[in-house]
């Protein structure tokens, strides 16, 4: 198979769709890999290294009109659309639920749409969950820094001092996000909560940090919302738009200067007064609230998220190659769960009902 990696073109995305490691893993099992140039310079890879991979480097008209499977890391933008081709298999972070002119783009197109975030292995969805962990841990330190006073925040210090309180971190959603934001917010010694709906996730985190942050049901919303100094919406259902759980009438009763980082963006934010916004400009204020809602957080930290990524997506990737899609989908129930669209079938059932049609099937 021809597999094709383009230079991400999303503002401030730095990472790229495969290190040169996993190009080398390709070429090995006799597949050929075009590489834009310059795609990987962002996190710290050369051309040459690809080169010594094995890839051919090349423009991305080239890679769009020869690869039969375009590796990225992000949504392709309006500029790519008109370069992707009928039948050509997409593998990215797609989040098109509340993305309704990409949907539209790529079920006009016909591609076979897989999305990271929806392949779900065990119950768990191993391509999101490591950007969602780097996102999370991200949450709690950019909340840290927009307190600040010059950067518009309260001006509290979250580690807060002897005889002075830290800050009080509020997460909603104790999945991959919420965990990993809680173990850094414990790490800086704030006080924190996190919320979920039903008690098994609740109840995961109790055990995991042993009694050191405060597990509550939703009903509590508004009074922690109210109180937080810092609120991290992390909250997800798999292939849908978020839930909206805060309203604006809550996020006007929380205090001058505090701030929401809604991880949970991509997917339409789980906070009504939430928009998605951009590493060049980051962030916004609403009700003296300021509010960080970027939608490629990881993209911050190309280096690491570049080399987890690769880590996670390089099997998928080798099964399509080696077997064909419609093969490797019959036999790898995990990657069907990753397929959205398909030659202008809508075929995720979640996606499927949250734009209102009927979902297809894969012949
Ligand atoms: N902005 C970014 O750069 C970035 C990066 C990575 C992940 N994300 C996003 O962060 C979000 C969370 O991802 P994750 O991996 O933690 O997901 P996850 O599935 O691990 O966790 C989501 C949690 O939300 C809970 N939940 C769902 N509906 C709820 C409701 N109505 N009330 C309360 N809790 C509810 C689920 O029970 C689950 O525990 C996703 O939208 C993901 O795409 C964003």
């Amino acid at each position: 198979m021809i597999i094709g990696v383009p230079r991400e073109i999303k503002d401030n995305e730095y990472r790229v769709g495969m290190t040169p490691a996993g190009v080398k893993t390709l070429i090995q099992s006799g597949n050929k890999v075009l590489v834009e140039a310059s795609a990987g310079i962002g996190s710290g890879f050369e051309d040459k290294d690809y080169i010594d991979a094995g890839a051919s480097i090349t423009s991305a008209p080239d890679i769009y009109s020869s690869a039969d499977m375009i590796v990225k890391v992000k949504e392709p933008l309006a500029s790519e659309y008109a370069m992707l081709r009928e039948g050509q298999i997409l593998f990215t972070y797609l989040h098109l639920a509340p993305n309704i002119e990409l949907t539209d783009a790529l079920i006009d197109k016909k591609v076979i749409a897989i999305a990271y975030e929806t392949i779900e292995k065990d119950g768990r969805l191993p391509l999101l969950a490591p950007m969602s962990e780097i996102a999370g841990r991200m949450s709690v330190l950019i909340g840290a820094y927009y307190l600040q006073r010059p950067e518009g925040g309260m001006g509290l210090l979250c580690t807060g001092m002897p005889g002075v309180c830290p800050a009080k971190v509020v997460i909603l959603g104790a999945g991959n996000v919420g965990s990993s934001a809680a173990r850094v917010a414990i790490g800086l010694g704030c006080q924190v909560v996190v919320m979920n709906r039903g008690i098994e996730r609740l109840h995961a985190i109790d055990e995991l940090f042993q009694g050191r942050v405060m597990t509550l049901s939703m009903d509590n919303i508004d009074k922690e919302v109210k109180e937080a100094d810092v609120l991290i919406g992390a909250v997800l259902i798999p292939g849908s738009r978020t839930p909206r759980l805060v309203t604006r009438q809550m996020v006007s009763k929380m205090k001058r200067g505090s701030v929401i980082v809604d991880v949970s963006v991509d997917q339409g934010g789980c906070i009504e007064t939430t928009r998605p916004t951009t590493h060049s400009n980051p962030v916004y204020e609403v009700h003296a609230v300021i509010h960080y809602c970027v939608t490629n957080m990881p993209g911050a930290f190309p280096r690491t998220s570049t080399l987890v990524l690769t880590n996670c997506t390089i099997s998928y990737i080798a099964e399509i190659a080696s077997m064909g899609f419609e093969r490797a989908v019959r036999k790898d129930d995990s990657l069907y769960k990753g397929v959205n669209l398909y030659r202008g079938a809508v075929i995720h059932p979640a996606l499927a009902s949250s734009i209102g049609v009927e979902p297809g099937v894969i012949r």
